[in-house]
């Protein structure tokens, strides 16, 4: 009986009420350093979710990490969807989930975002939050995110901005750990959108870089064409023009 209430079934897993402590008291250890050398992930998460909200329908949030972004999300969306490729990180998030009491409401999935398991346009709108710099090919990562998005649905991508990640490298050093990233790609993302006739805000606060673009055309492929057709007649134009 002790047993039972210790325990907290969460879909297929049993989590301990020992771990579901142990696990917060660390990710709040962690957060207390963060903010002892000035980054506050809370405040980073909140920054983010003000730009972004509100978020309708289904959310798939990529890179799950210890999930401090997915459990604060699903309090502000109907139906929120997770996935990471490492089950170690998805057992902290979901013991954090559990802590939060909102276990039940976030839908954990392991894969790989290089290959996203579900059929183009499937979500209302597609997140992730500090997960880029950690990808070995972000470039697959955020079209397979494009992909997975509906027409007219919302992207959030969020990581750190170069003060976030000077932090980061700071507090790494002091723990004789580094933390590699590569430059930032939020340039090469925000064009990439434009091209694809996405509307898109940029926000920078709280050491986070942050782009919400919205889908408006109805088909990627049919505004990719429309870019080389674009590209072509002014080609044809220059030529006329020489
Ligand atoms: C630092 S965490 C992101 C922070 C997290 N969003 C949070 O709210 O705490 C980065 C995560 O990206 C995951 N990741 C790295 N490569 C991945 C891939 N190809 N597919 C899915 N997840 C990946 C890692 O396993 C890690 O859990």
């Amino acid at each position: 009986m002790k047993r039972a209430i210790d325990q907290l079934r969460a879909g297929d897993s049993c989590l301990e009420r020992r771990d579901i402590e142990a696990n917060h008291a660390r990710l709040l250890a962690r957060n207390a350093l963060h903010r002892r050398f000035g980054y506050d992930s809370g405040a980073g998460v909140g920054f983010v979710l003000e730009k972004a909200l509100p978020l309708c329908g289904h959310v798939l949030d990529v890179g799950t990490g210890k999930g401090r972004f997915v459990v604060a999300l699903a309090r502000h969306v109907p139906k929120v969807t997770t996935v990471d490729i490492s089950p170690e990180e998805q057992r902290f998030a979901r013991l954090e989930a559990a802590h939060a009491g909102i276990v039940g409401r976030i839908e954990f999935v392991l894969a790989d975002a290089r290959k996203l398991p579900w059929r183009a346009g499937t979500f209302d709108a597609v997140a992730s939050w500090n997960a880029f710099h950690h990808l070995d090919d972000p470039a697959r990562v955020f079209a397979e995110m494009l992909r997975v998005l509906k027409p007219g649905g919302k992207l959030v991508l969020s990581d750190f901005s170069p003060s976030g990640f000077r932090l980061m490298r700071t507090i790494h050093a002091a723990e004789g750990r580094r933390h590699p990233h590569p430059p930032s790609q939020f340039p090469c993302w925000r064009a990439r959108l434009r091209d694809r006739s996405f509307a898109v805000r940029y926000f920078i606060g709280h050491h986070q870089e942050v782009l919400i673009a919205k889908r408006l055309t109805s088909s990627p492929r049919l505004s990719s064409q429309r870019l080389t057709i674009n590209h072509q007649a002014s080609r044809a134009m220059q030529i006329k023009h020489n």
